[in-house]
């Protein structure tokens, strides 16, 4: 009998294709300021949008690395103010994304990106964002957050508010095509995930629970297929859709536990945010579990893993066990493969994962100890 509200201001188009449309949904202003980065140029994508954008001034920034950087906003926000843009169309995946939510903000309000972090933390509207994934993994051209790397004190925080979420999200599959087998795995882990801590974190509602199943149902049965052959057009779409419904899902209730242990590496070591992902989900879905054993039961279920009378108890250890099995299966790195991994470093993990903001949202109560816990779990499974 909970209370909530659903406020999605972005207006999604989707489908094979849509990327041809982009110039239809600039409404008012000639300035166009374009946020990608190399391997998305490389890709040929930046001058088919230029050729879609030639009776408008383009300015196009792709100074965006992995895993953000607040330095590269700081120099995006600077460019897209000198130059006045009046749009900004981010073209890429999360990485860039998230980059043009920040620059967006710092366009406007100039300081750092840091200076804008937790929820509501934006003072007012920033010019529109046109949001178009080239990943089926992110969400975040649905989401109304901008995760970004602290270069200097080696963390990520998140800025939360309405005010950076797109006005437009352009989503269409024909632009993953292309992606390798690596990413295609790391970005659909990463979209899984969203689902599933959008589906059994404590903020969730009905409306994100009924968002978060649905994504499951397109993304599970494809993620290994679209992985194997890059080139299966049914697998690619249902990444994708089931990716911005994932972030759907997880915009109005919240990512946890997963994406705080994720979050903590990705600022440390630089890994790719969907392999930091992946390599945590079986052992908080274990530790989660108890909290809420109809909902873990129910993602088994949903997924057709377990059979008709199986109990909740064996539906969760049975999803926890596929969650190991998917990682192995589209080849993702385990925990204890990372190179640059130093046992040293767990207590400062787990005190990063502890103080991210959605630690609270997880499903169960959890501690720095509990953390710690899980890093040497993780650590343990080779
Ligand atoms: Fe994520």
């Amino acid at each position: 009998m909970e209370s909530f509200d659903f406020n999605l201001p972005t207006k999604i188009y989707c489908g094979n294709g849509s990327f041809q449309n982009v110039a239809e949904h600039i409404k008012e202003g000639n300035r166009i300021f374009i946020v990608s980065d190399p391997g998305i140029e490389k890709l040929g994508f930046v001058d088919k949008l230029l050729q879609q954008l030639e009776n408008y001034d383009v300015k196009v920034f792709t100074n965006v690395k992995p895993n953000p950087k607040d330095t590269d906003c700081i120099e995006g926000g600077n460019s897209a103010r000198d130059f006045d843009a009046d749009y900004i169309i981010a073209l890429g995946g999360g990485s860039v994304i998230d980059a043009a939510k920040a620059i967006a903000v710092l366009q406007v309000h100039g300081k750092r990106p840091q200076d804008f972090a937790g929820r509501g933390q934006v003072p007012s509207a920033v010019k529109p964002i046109i949001a178009i994934p080239t990943t089926a993994g992110t969400g975040a051209e649905v989401t109304r957050s901008s995760v970004i790397t602290d270069t200097v004190r080696k963390i990520k925080f998140t800025i939360k508010d309405v005010n950076i979420a797109p006005v437009v999200a352009i989503v269409d599959p024909e632009l993953t095509y292309g992606l390798p087998a690596p990413l295609t795995a790391s970005t659909g882990m990463d979209a899984l995930v969203h689902a599933i801590e959008a589906f059994t974190c404590k903020r969730a509602n009905p409306v994100s629970d009924g968002l978060a199943i649905q994504a499951i149902k397109h993304i599970y049965p494809n993620l290994r297929k679209a992985v194997e052959d890059g080139s299966n057009k049914e697998a690619r779409y249902h990444m994708m859709i089931g990716s911005t419904i994932a972030g759907m899902a997880f915009s109005h209730a919240d990512v946890a536990s997963v994406h705080c242990m994720a979050e903590a590496i990705g600022g440390l070591y630089d890994t790719p945010h969907g392999v930091a992902n992946s390599m945590f989900l079986p052992y908080v879905i274990e530790y989660n579990a108890m909290a809420d054993i109809k909902k873990h039961a129910t993602i088994a279920r949903t997924m057709g893993i377990v059979k008709e009378k199986a109990t909740d108890e064996e539906a969760t250890i049975a999803l926890v066990e596929e969650m190991k099995q998917l990682a192995k299966d589209i080849l993702i790195p385990s925990f204890a493969s990372l190179k640059e991994i130093n046992i040293a470093d767990f207590n400062y993990l787990a005190t990063s994962s502890f103080e991210n903001g959605s630690t609270q949202s997880n499903a169960r109560e959890i501690t720095h100890e509990d953390y710690l816990q899980l890093f040497n779990k993780a650590y343990a499974e080779k």
